[in-house]
């Protein structure tokens, strides 16, 4: 088979990884990949957003599957572009990539078919949501209804905090068209949690579940990030709280999308919080979570590419899918300045001999050698039978990595977010 992977990530790295096990998989490429991912695919020079230019590239090479990875090209119709044209495709459309475009779209869903997430108000006028906050107690949570790459979300601790954000958002347009529409919702408290579950538009199946670390600072400390580590699992998964989770947040939404014709062929994000009244919904997202996949896949067993054909062909659940019973860790290491401004171009060593499994991202080849190229530069994994065994090896393998201002957290695992 002919594989075409959209994306360029560490998410990326570890699906190209995973599905190459597959001996089906016999020609693998990856647009626009990383210098990580050229050592195991064809990196091909076409960006993730060029539509047109990935379906006719498809067309063209006469590709057997298009996996889909970010959130981007699902929400401009990559999916629904690639059907017309007859290719196969994993992601979902962009009438159901839309639990992620839109923040509006997402809550509106939840209220309408009861499933757990933070009470809210949607504003498309400014004054009226500076009005509404005047009546709200603080903190409370202000989001940009769009795509706003994981920075559209101020959690303001003031009244004035959050006046700012919603001026920010609305008035001064500070994420573009992204904030034009803003969700200002109750703050929650208690431990997040990611589940992420394959969907074949009638039913879902929830994978090992992770935790994400989002700030970039030890402690939970300073800005939020796309994620600088994670761990499998992400909680005490007893048999009730999977079971609450099944029934109360899963099947409503994959049922919820069906019944308003948006069936979901994919890969579901549920971003959670863990909350005194039970597991809550704070977003869902509509692929994998990056870096929580990264922790995940290599704990699968089953071919990948097996569940793929079972998400497109809604076969899910005729499946059984396997995983190894261990824990995982990936440790992030991104460049120092990140999520601000960085700098690029500083060559990488190590990443061969660490003896770790080493999921690259931001990273190029150049003259022969690794140099980064992003602010999220690798990740580097481990597992282990106790998470305490994944953790340390994880940051075995992260000591014998190095780049100038290589910065990373040091509380992978340790702490709750
Ligand atoms: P989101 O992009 O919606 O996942 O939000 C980013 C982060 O903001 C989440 O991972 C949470 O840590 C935090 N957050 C979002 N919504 C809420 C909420 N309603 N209550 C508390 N924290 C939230
Ligand atoms: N790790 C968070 C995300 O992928 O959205």
């Amino acid at each position: 088979m002919k594989v075409l992977v959209v994306g360029s990530g560490g998410r990326e790295h570890v699906i190209c990884w995973k599905l190459k096990q597959d001996p089906r998989v016999t020609e693998l490429f990856c647009a626009p990949g990383n210098g990580g991912i050229a050592s195991i695919a064809t990196c091909v020079d076409i960006k993730a957003n060029e539509i047109e230019k990935l379906v006719s590239y498809a067309k063209e090479g006469q590709f057997d599957l298009v996996f889909i990875a970010p959130e981007d090209p699902l929400a401009l119709g990559l999916a629904d572009r690639l059907e017309e044209e007859g290719i196969r495709a994993f992601g979902p459309k962009a009438n159901a990539a839309i639990i992620e475009s839109s923040k509006a779209f997402s809550k509106s869903l939840m209220k309408k078919y009861n499933v757990p997430t933070a009470a809210y108000e949607i504003f498309d006028d400014e004054q009226k949501a500076l009005a509404y906050l005047e009546t709200q107690p603080m903190p409370i949570v202000i989001k940009c209804d769009g795509l706003a790459l994981g920075k559209g979300v101020i959690i303001a601790q003031t009244l004035d905090e959050a006046k700012k954000a919603v001026s920010d958002m609305m008035g001064d347009q500070k994420f573009g068209s992204a904030g034009s529409t803003v969700v200002i919702e109750e703050c929650m408290v208690g431990p997040e949690l990611t589940i992420l579950a394959f969907s074949d538009g009638n039913v879902a199946v929830p994978m090992i579940s992770s935790r994400d670390h989002k700030r970039v600072n030890d402690h939970d400390e300073g800005l939020n990030t796309g994620g600088m580590g994670a761990v499998t699992p992400g909680a005490d998964m007893t048999d009730e709280l999977k079971a609450r989770i099944q029934k109360e947040i899963i099947t409503p939404t994959v049922e919820a999308l069906k019944a308003e014709g948006r069936p979901f062929k994919g890969v579901i994000y549920f971003g959670l919080m863990l909350t005194a009244q039970g597991p809550k919904v704070v977003e869902y997202n509509c692929r994998f979570g990056d870096p929580e996949v990264q922790a995940i896949l290599p704990l699968l067993e089953t071919s990948l590419l097996d569940i793929v054909d079972a998400v497109i062909d809604g076969k899910l659940n005729e499946i059984d899918i396997k995983w190894k019973n261990k824990c995982s860790c990936v440790v992030v290491m991104a460049s120092g300045g990140y999520p601000e401004s960085y700098k690029k171009g500083y060559e990488i060593t190590g990443i061969d001999t660490c003896g770790k499994l080493v999921f690259q991202a931001g990273t190029a080849l150049k003259d022969g050698k690794i140099v980064t190229n992003g602010g999220r530069v690798l990740c580097v994994y481990d597992e282990g039978d106790t998470l305490d065994e994944a953790i340390d090896g994880a940051y075995e393998g992260v000591a014998k990595i190095s780049f100038q201002d290589a910065h990373f957290r040091h509380d992978i695992g340790r702490t709750l977010g």
